[in-house]
């Protein structure tokens, strides 16, 4: 058959597994393929069991595969084949050399950008989908045309805005989608090839321009407006719990201002994910280069508030607990970032039962999907963990239990049962105000939700 356009996308992740996969399915003149260094990813993609858990993923996947989507290991057969090529390698927190922990690693990006400059032999657009530091497709610019061949090439900025777990829904009717391109009448022109793919689905009026620079940064500007969102309403948690107040409450009365609106309000243990942290942490570097030091540290204190509020809540336990947690034995109901994936980068959960081995508890970990995640990151760990699938049986004789993902799971377990096989007095941290406090008091449970004052049974 043959094909509108060749499309391909370099980094077969989170991002670009299922941002391909839906161009794929909603436009099948094109053709589109995913390539990756990583061989055994590309495997799983070809696979009945994919490397990304996306609820709505599987189908959209088996529709389109071997019609028009190919995952291949073959990045130089993909680059030379296509006309627009999508960059969506990972772009982590450095690690070494200047701007360790803090600046955008740009290695990954940097070698995928040579080896299109090597291989091309046409003209190529080529689309930034990675979460980039502004000015990065000037660079791209540099390094493509750094060489004789005279090929040519247009970089477009097209950050992508979905969150995990709700993957699918956000791809299929997204809030905007984004492009910036150079004002050139070259750029204009790839510009237009771009939102030609996009219009197959998304609505003319979500189909949002910009110049280049613009929409690198309004990624990164989007991300820690979100991230500073959630430690904001996190920062008054501490209050409620001592005030008599309610976090909940209070978010609803906020959020009810059409000005403010409702969505990104929950309070929690702190936000996780491999993206909040690390691209706040790229702003602050940016800043940092320009000499706004006032600027950088405003948007520090997004995370200095999520580190505090991740601390805090190890500090309650303990607290509860009669200021020792040595040797008891502590059940955490979730290890995923969030609920509906499987997905533990940089999870609260992470960062809870490490400070919890220090306090030598005896730590039970149940999720329903980031069981193996889980068993890596705390790999090497000192001390005594286990992982138990059964909810029922990972909580059964343990002295508390900490709700650390908002699984909807957690919420219709038979609480009653649980308490029965726990040791007494029974705790439950409910690091995301999921359960039904008054409820659990009132089987027996001391309970323990984030913003809102304990419910205990002690005099
Ligand atoms: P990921 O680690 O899941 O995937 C990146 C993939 O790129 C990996 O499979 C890796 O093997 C591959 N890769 C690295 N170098 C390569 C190379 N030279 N050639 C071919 N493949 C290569 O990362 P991700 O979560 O998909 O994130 C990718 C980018 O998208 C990041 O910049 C991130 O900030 C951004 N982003 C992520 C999300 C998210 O929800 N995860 C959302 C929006 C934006
Ligand atoms: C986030 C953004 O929402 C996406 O728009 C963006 O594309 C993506 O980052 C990215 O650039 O990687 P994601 O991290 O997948 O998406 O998930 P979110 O729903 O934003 O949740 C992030 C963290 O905040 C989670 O740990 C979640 O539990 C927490 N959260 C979220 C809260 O604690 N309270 C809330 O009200 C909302």
């Amino acid at each position: 058959m043959k094909f509108k356009k060749n499309i391909l996308c370099i980094g077969a992740g989170y991002v670009g597994g299922p941002t391909m996969a839906m161009i794929a399915y909603k436009c099948p003149q094109y053709k589109v393929t995913v390539v990756d260094i990583n061989n055994e990813r590309i495997d799983q993609w070809n696979s009945d069991d994919l490397p990304v858990y996306e609820p709505g993923l599987d189908e959209i996947v088996k529709e389109a595969r071997g019609r028009n989507l190919f995952f291949t290991p073959d990045i130089e057969r993909g680059i030379k084949e296509a006309e627009i090529i999508f960059v969506s390698v990972n772009t982590p927190v450095k690690e070494f050399g200047a701007g360790a922990g803090m600046a955008a690693d740009l290695q990954y990006w940097e070698k995928t950008a040579r080896q299109i400059r090597d291989v091309s032999d046409s003209y190529k657009i080529i689309v930034e989908k990675s979460t980039l530091p502004v000015k990065t497709a000037q660079a791209m610019e540099r390094i493509l045309t750094s060489d004789s061949s005279g090929v040519r090439f247009d970089i477009l900025s097209n950050p992508e805005f979905l969150a995990e777990g709700t993957a699918i829904k956000d791809l299929e009717y997204p809030d905007r989608v984004l492009i910036g391109s150079r004002y050139t009448q070259s750029g204009l022109k790839a510009r237009d090839e771009l939102m030609e793919i996009y219009a197959n689905w998304v609505p003319d009026e979500r189909i949002i321009t910009s110049n280049i620079w613009s929409s690198e940064l309004s990624k990164l500007v989007a991300n820690a407006f979100l991230a500073q969102r959630i430690s904001s309403i996190n920062s008054f948690t501490a209050l409620c719990e001592k005030s008599g107040a309610d976090i909940t409450e209070v978010a609803r009365a906020v959020g009810t201002d059409s000005r403010l609106g409702p969505k990104f309000l929950n309070a929690s243990v702190g936000f996780g994910g491999s993206c909040f942290k690390k691209d706040i942490l790229n702003l602050v570097y940016l800043c940092k280069h320009y000499g706004l030091e006032e600027i950088a540290d405003y948007w520090e204190s997004v995370i200095r508030i999520n580190d505090y509020q991740m601390g805090r809540f190890v500090l309650t336990m303990l607290g509860a607990m009669f200021n020792t947690l040595a040797g008891k034995r502590l059940c955490l109901f979730g290890f995923a970032f969030k609920a509906n994936t499987g997905d533990t980068r940089e999870s609260p959960a992470i960062h809870i039962s490490k400070r919890l081995m220090e306090e030598k508890v005896e730590l039970v970990i149940t999720d329903p999907k980031a069981m193996n995640n889980a068993m890596k990151d705390l790999d090497g760990i000192e001390g005594n963990v286990s992982y138990v699938e059964d909810p029922y049986e990972a909580s059964a004789n343990c002295d508390a239990i900490a709700v650390v993902t908002e699984w909807g799971l957690y919420a219709d377990l038979d609480f009653k049962r649980i308490y029965e096989s726990m040791v007494k007095p029974a705790f439950i941290f409910d690091g995301r105000n999921i359960l039904d406090h008054e409820g659990l008091f009132e089987i027996g449970f001391n309970v323990f939700p984030v913003g809102k004052p304990p419910l205990t049974h002690f005099k």
